[in-house]
């Protein structure tokens, strides 16, 4: 279809692509944002191979962004010892483009760049949409002002206001037990030490394991900051809706230098270094029903439809990849809800599938040491189905970064790689039948400043 007239709510990393793509097929495009100005947040962000692919075919033009390459995950058990490598090294020439470290401010920023530049795209600031026309299809803003359009895509983040409608039925987003703390931390005194010099140097994503928690840590803009991302238990009965003011608080380092006490020293001394920090719920719901409102003419995109966990790193690519699908869907179809409907089949089962893996990982990355982390240690050795981690087991790998998201076919009839299963019930640590000790509620109310007894 050519020339068609676009609204897009929303103006996250999944708004401003789709409106990117969107717009250099000649699509007249809206972009509807409430906020006022961009909220710099966040620390790093992995960008992926084929997202970047994506990307730059939309006009991002990542050569302005001072980036790092990963050469893999490395993962570490929290005392310190290597546990496994997953390298990257044969990413840039199977999957044609490097996986990038980058500070998501920068990558907001080129992104606004592009919009600026792109003349099929408007972007409109301090315009939050209120009310929904879905047969028009048409938005009403806060102003009272009502814009009308062909296709209405809705990009507004994990919070939609209009996923329940779209969706036919409410669903809400379950806390999964975790807070994630992101934070970035001076390099200078991590370069200082010999212990931590490789941290900065080497631009593995390294990933330390322990007891209701793990960190993932990577230099970000060629080592001038290190970035830390830091996961941590706070409850086990999971599945309870997130409140209106839980999303997200203020915290302090004092926390985090308590609860890493028994840690190896790297993670020590990057607790040591984290100052203040905003600390964030995890939230995700099972897969929804469709993506699509019955009227084909609106849909949802990006963390309004499958938010996750982010212990994939495939948050803000999942969403790059629903822009790619909706731009080659709406190239192929002569008619709005077919492209609609061929964007849902493709999209859906794919995004829940990696929403369904973090799940898999949050357990796994969690354990208590014992004998199932031992054959945790063991299965993530062998390039096999059963291994724990995702991209350690080829297939899967190639699943998640050979996808061509513009490749209509790929979804039909699709066999997803086999998943690891989840630890044995008796040592999972969500909904299962660990007991629940003296020792992991400490853990989770954080009070672990004391010398604490570690195996169960
Ligand atoms: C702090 C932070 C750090 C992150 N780090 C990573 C990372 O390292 N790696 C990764 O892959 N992912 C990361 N993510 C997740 C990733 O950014 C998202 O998965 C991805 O950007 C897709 O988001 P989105 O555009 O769908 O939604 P969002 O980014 O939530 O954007 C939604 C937008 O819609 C706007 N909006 C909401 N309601 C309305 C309305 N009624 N009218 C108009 N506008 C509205 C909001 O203001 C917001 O700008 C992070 C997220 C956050 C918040
Ligand atoms: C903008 O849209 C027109 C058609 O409406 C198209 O010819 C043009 O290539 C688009 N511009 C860009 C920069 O993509
Ligand atoms: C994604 O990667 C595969 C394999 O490298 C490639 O065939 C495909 O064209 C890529 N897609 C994009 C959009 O770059």
């Amino acid at each position: 279809m050519k020339n068609l007239n676009v609204i897009i709510v929303g103006g996250g990393i999944g708004g401003l692509q789709t409106a990117l793509a969107l717009g250099v097929d000649g699509h007249k495009v809206t972009v509807l944002e409430s906020a006022k100005e961009f909220l710099e947040v966040g620390a790093g962000i992995r960008v992926p191979p084929n997202s970047s692919r994506l990307s730059n075919s939309w006009g991002v033009d990542f050569s302005k962004i001072k980036k790092s390459i990963s050469l893999g995950n490395r993962f570490v058990d929290w005392k310190g010892n290597i546990l496994a490598d997953c390298p990257y090294n044969d990413v840039e020439e199977k999957y044609g483009a490097p996986y990038y470290l980058l500070h998501r401010a920068d990558l907001i920023h080129v992104l606004e760049d592009a919009v600026a530049k792109a003349e099929n795209v408007t972007l409109l600031m301090d315009s939050r949409v209120e009310a929904y026309d879905y047969e028009a299809p048409a938005v009403t803003l806060a102003s009272g002002e009502r814009l009308e359009a062909d296709l209405i895509i809705c990009a507004d983040g994990i919070k939609s206001a209009v996923r329940n409608t779209i969706n036919g039925s409410p669903i809400e987003p379950q806390d999964t037990g975790d807070v994630a703390y992101r934070v970035l931390v001076p390099v200078e005194p991590l370069l200082a030490d010999p212990k931590t010099r490789h941290l900065v140097e080497q631009p593995w994503a390294v990933h330390w394991m322990g007891p209701e928690a793990h960190a993932v840590g990577y230099p970000l803009r060629g080592g001038e900051l290190y970035n830390i991302i830091i996961d941590i238990t706070h409850a086990t009965d999971v599945g309870r809706p997130v409140g209106e003011d839980e999303w997200r608080s203020q915290a302090d380092n004092e926390e985090l230098v308590k609860r890493f006490a028994e840690w190896c020293e790297p993670m020590r001394k990057l607790c040591t270094l984290t100052g203040t920090y905003l600390k964030w719920r995890l939230a995700d719901f099972a897969q929804l029903d469709r993506w699509v409102h019955p009227s084909g003419k609106v849909a949802l995109l990006g963390d309004a439809c499958h938010p996750m966990m982010p212990y994939m790193a495939q948050g803000a690519a999942q969403a790059t990849e629903d822009a790619g699908t909706l731009q080659a869907a709406l190239r192929k179809f002569d008619n709005i809800p077919e492209a609609l409907d061929a964007y849902q089949t493709q999209r859906l089962p794919r995004a829940a599938y990696v929403a369904k893996n973090t799940r898999i990982l949050q357990e796994w990355l969690h354990l208590y040491d014992g004998p199932e982390r031992d054959r945790r240690d063991s299965l993530m050795k062998a390039d096999k189905a059963s291994n724990p981690i995702f991209w350690s087991y080829t297939p899967r790998k190639d699943w998640l970064f050979a996808h061509d998201a513009k490749d209509l076919e790929a979804g039909e009839d699709e066999v997803f790689p086999k998943l690891a299963g989840l630890p044995a019930p008796e040592a999972r640590i969500y909904n299962g039948k660990l007991p629940d000790t003296e020792l992991r509620q400490q853990f989770r109310s954080m009070k672990a400043g004391n010398k604490l007894k570690t195996h169960l």
